[in-house]
């Protein structure tokens, strides 16, 4: 696994990072998130050592990174680093050569990782002749090339168009499942919850919340429940203690309960006033979990 521990940086009087430590344990997807200027980006070049922290370190297996594991990590960087004017497949071979990859080996894996992001035939076309979309394929490309050990992804789903989005989705889990860690910075808040077990939110420099999406869901203080009533007034709660209306929606009422107040106590209520068409938890979406964990 991949261990970042205390990790902190400033730039001149900007704290970009305040203590920040995670995991990213072999075989799972976690999702960076956080707005921008947060801190994901510096904490990204510090794990792959292209930036020094002030105080903290970067492990994986279990030692500190050095240039020889660095090699073996497939990394996409924010700033795009490709060379506009060289041809993909060269590029790819390149790189993969860099890495440590036999002529032969560098040339399959090129072939390969350009067939899987679906852009196979442009292997001798110039970078600057492709559309921006299938630029940012190749970038991902550089990144799998030499079949990392680890991925630490900066922001890799900005810019790809949904097709895309889904081959990109397909190749992490493809990694994961091959027993890879894979770390991907996003502020596309669905994408990684659909995509992620694990998230680790951060916010000016520190980790507010982290681990399984679930988990952070069952521990969250706030419980939601909301209900569909026909036949009521509309007022009707207002005379259970402990509930409170938290908002309408889809002409439900989603009611906020205080610990200790029974679910079903409310439930038992509503069926004395009217029909109840829905009960049920309110599942908070992971921007609302942020939301949540950014206010504590
Ligand atoms: N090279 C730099 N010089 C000065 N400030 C920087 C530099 N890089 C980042 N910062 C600042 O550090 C903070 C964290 O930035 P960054 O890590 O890029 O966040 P994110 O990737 O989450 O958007 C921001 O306040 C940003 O302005
Ligand atoms: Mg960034």
């Amino acid at each position: 696994m991949l261990e970042l521990v205390d990790l902190s940086r400033r730039y001149g009087a900007t704290v970009a990072l305040d203590g920040v430590s995670f995991v990213v344990p072999e075989g799972r997807i976690v999702g960076f998130v956080g707005p921008n200027g947060a801190g994901k980006t510096t904490a990204m070049r510090i794990a792959l050592g292209v930036l020094e922290p002030d105080r903290g370190e970067v492990r994986w297996r279990g030692s500190r990174v050095d240039p020889d594991a660095r090699r073996r990590f497939g990394y996409m960087p924010e700033e795009r680093g490709l060379y506009p004017k060289m041809k993909v497949g060269e590029q790819l071979v390149y790189l993969a050569r860099l890495r440590g990859l036999s002529k032969h080996d560098a040339r399959r894996r090129t072939q390969e990782t350009i067939e899987l992001l679906g852009v196979g035939e442009r292997a001798n076309d110039r970078v600057e002749t492709l559309s921006l979309g299938n630029q940012q394929r190749v970038q991902l490309a550089a990144a799998l090339v030499h079949d990392p050990e680890l991925l630490v992804l900066d922001e890799p789903f900005g810019g790809l168009d949904p097709i895309g989005v889904d081959v990109l989705s397909g190749v992490l889990h493809r990694h994961a499942e091959a027993g890879a860690p894979v770390v991907f910075s996003s502020h596309q808040l669905e994408l990684v919850e659909r995509l992620c077990d694990d998230v680790v939110l951060i916010n000016h420099g520190r980790v507010v919340a982290s681990g399984a999406i679930e988990e952070l869901r069952a521990s969250r203080a706030r419980r939601l429940v909301r209900v569909q009533l026909t036949g009521a007034d509309p007022d009707w709660f207002e005379a259970v203690p402990g509930v409170r209306l938290d908002g309408a929606r889809g002409g439900a009422f989603v009611l906020e309960l205080d610990a200790g107040v029974d679910e079903q106590r409310v439930l038992d209520v509503a069926r004395s006033v009217g029909d109840v068409v829905e009960f049920g938890p309110v599942r908070p979406s992971l921007a609302e979990l942020f939301r949540e964990a950014v206010q504590e």
